[in-house]
């Protein structure tokens, strides 16, 4: 494969919305960022130099990172921060993954303005599983956007115990919509002509929210998710939850349509927590078809703007229903590597809880307690310096223990009554997997402080969604229907408002690897964990030592 080298500028830049101006950390001073584009198989190597007063680090969200652990990206994880003025050379080679990807800053909530698409082609010569669009690609980024500057609304929130401030609008491409005070001239448009199909490149790059997206008068084909390839399948609407991506083909009308010629795409939110904890806005994009007959000018530019309509706020059923829809192309080609024997099987419980505070009922969380999050009851606290780092030089004690719960301590019932005392422990704890483990992994959504649907993301690794259900996960009945053919494959999975879900994965990837809720708001109360995969004995087995220029801590 070839070489692409970029230059990421970290930089401050003004950019105005909802008619306000405020100043945002950029790359390069674009918002939202620029695109990285390579091939399968293809290395990579962005100099990311930081020009800003916070420290920042750079994920390259769903890249596997096979032995480049180095180059993965989450602060006190995989390393320290870049620091101001300082810089780090992110290099990888991607393997075994064609599609859309992203790339995020990965300390605290700077990723609301510091992200961009991976836009990943097959190999050279190599094409498409499913006909090529012949309209052309472009990548549609949902995204949220916040009036007050995001670091100041994070830190709030954890002085106070609260909930953060909701953002204020949804975005496109960065551009809030028409259906916002003073943001018609801020909407994006997606040009096209008729009988052509186009192939939409979307992320969920949203900090805090699932999004439904729907296009009116089209369907959406959706062909891979998370840069795997699967059974396209045809549908109104989808659901993509905070750090997923999926192609998705849009074939226009066949000739112009004399009704119309704009149509809304539209996103809005999937959530079952309480009014007024989200926002609970919608943007709009445009698809505007191009009038070619030079006789007929300006034909449809006064007709109304027809909108799809997207299913109610709190629909798990039909965000149920959709998951089961997607399976795995499992081709010759592209076959799905499902470990079919587990090693170690995994229980783990996610959801919300309280710490109590420091002076008892002064927090604003709730009952005067503040909210935390957790997965079997830990909330994990990140280390002051990097865990892979410490790992590597044999210097856990005092960063790490290596004890998390494999299962939860006190079984409840978790999708009933929650017990009394919802509050979770703090710790710094990694399960240790030898190399090559086939892990099986059920997450359970618990009840505590609502049910709630928890996008969880795995780095390092693709992982096979094996099974999910509503309620409790019965380990006696709910195994004989695991899906060990086909199922589909990604880095990041909703685990059910009042549910549950099995991934399998094979721990192939020497390092430390983050797994966390992708609702940046969850990361910051500490539903997250880690994975240290051990070396294996042979040396393409083995995690390399770090880069010359790893940022000290
Ligand atoms: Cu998209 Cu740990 O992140």
């Amino acid at each position: 494969g070839a070489t692409r080298h970029y230059t990421f500028d970290v930089q401050m830049a003004s950019v105005t919305r909802l008619c306000g101006t405020k100043s945002i950390v950029t790359v390069n001073g674009q918002f939202p960022g620029p695109e990285v584009f390579a091939r399968e198989g293809d290395r990579v190597v962005v100099k990311v130099v930081n020009h800003v007063p916070y420290n920042v680090t750079v994920h390259w969200h769903g890249i596997r990172q096979l032995r480049s652990g180095w180059a993965d990206g989450p602060a006190y994880v995989t390393q320290c921060p870049i620091q101001p003025g300082a810089s780090y050379v992110y290099d990888f080679t991607i393997t075994g993954q064609r599609g859309t990807l992203w790339w995020h800053a990965h300390i605290s909530w700077l990723r609301a303005t510091v992200y961009g698409p991976m836009v990943i082609l097959p190999p050279a010569g190599v094409d498409y599983p499913f006909p090529a669009p012949d309209g052309g690609e472009v990548p549609v980024m949902l995204g949220e956007w916040w009036r007050n500057d995001t670091e100041a609304v994070i830190a709030q929130a954890l002085q106070t115990g609260a909930g953060p401030n909701v953002s204020d609008a949804y975005t496109i491409n960065g551009l809030p919509g028409p259906l916002y005070n003073c943001s018609a001239q801020d909407t994006f448009k997606l040009k096209v002509k008729p009988g052509k199909t186009y192939m939409l490149r979307l992320i969920n790059a949203a900090l805090n929210d699932e999004l439904f997206f729907a296009v009116a008068n089209h369907t959406l084909t959706i062909v891979d998710v998370d840069a795997s390839y699967i059974k396209p399948v045809t549908v109104d609407t989808l659901i993509i939850t905070p750090g997923q991506t999926a192609n998705v083909l849009l074939t226009t009308l066949p000739t112009y349509p004399a009704g119309g010629a704009k149509f809304y795409m539209l996103a809005r939110p999937y959530t079952t927590t309480a009014p007024g904890t989200f926002d609970n806005t919608t943007v709009a994009g445009i698809v505007e078809y191009e009038d070619d007959s030079s006789t007929s000018s300006g034909i449809g530019n006064n007709l109304p703007v027809l909108a799809p309509t997207v299913p109610a706020v709190n629909d798990t059923r039909f965000v149920a229903n959709f998951a089961s829809k997607l399976r795995s192309l499992a081709s010759a080609e592209y076959p799905a590597a499902v470990p079919q024997e587990v090693d170690r099987r995994f229980f783990f419980t996610v959801g919300l809880g309280t710490h109590p505070c420091a002076v008892n009922g002064t927090c604003q969380g709730p009952n005067g307690s503040r909210f935390a999050a957790s997965i079997n009851n830990v909330s994990f606290v990140l280390p002051t310096t990097a865990l892979l780092e410490a790992h590597f030089a044999g210097m856990s004690r005092g960063v790490y223990s290596t004890n998390f719960p494999a299962v939860p301590l006190m079984p409840f019932n978790y999708t009933g009554t929650p017990p009394n005392n919802t509050n979770v422990m703090n710790g710094t704890k990694l399960v240790v997997l030898p190399y090559g483990t086939n892990v099986e992994l059920v997450m359970q959504d618990t009840s505590i402080l609502g049910a709630e649907s928890h996008p969880l993301h795995l780095h390092g690794f693709n992982f096979y969604v094996v099974g999910q259900g509503s309620g409790n996960f019965d380990p006696m009945k709910d195994p004989a229907k695991f899906n060990l053919v086909d199922p589909v494959e990604r880095n990041t999975v909703g685990v059910p408002a009042g549910g549950w879900v099995a991934i399998r994965f094979r721990a192939d990837n020497p390092g430390v690897w983050f797994m966390h809720c992708h609702l940046e708001v969850h990361l910051s109360w500490g539903l997250k964990m880690a994975w240290l995969v051990l070396d294996g004995s042979l040396p393409e087995q083995k995690l390399p030592p770090p880069p010359a220029d790893l940022p000290k801590c």
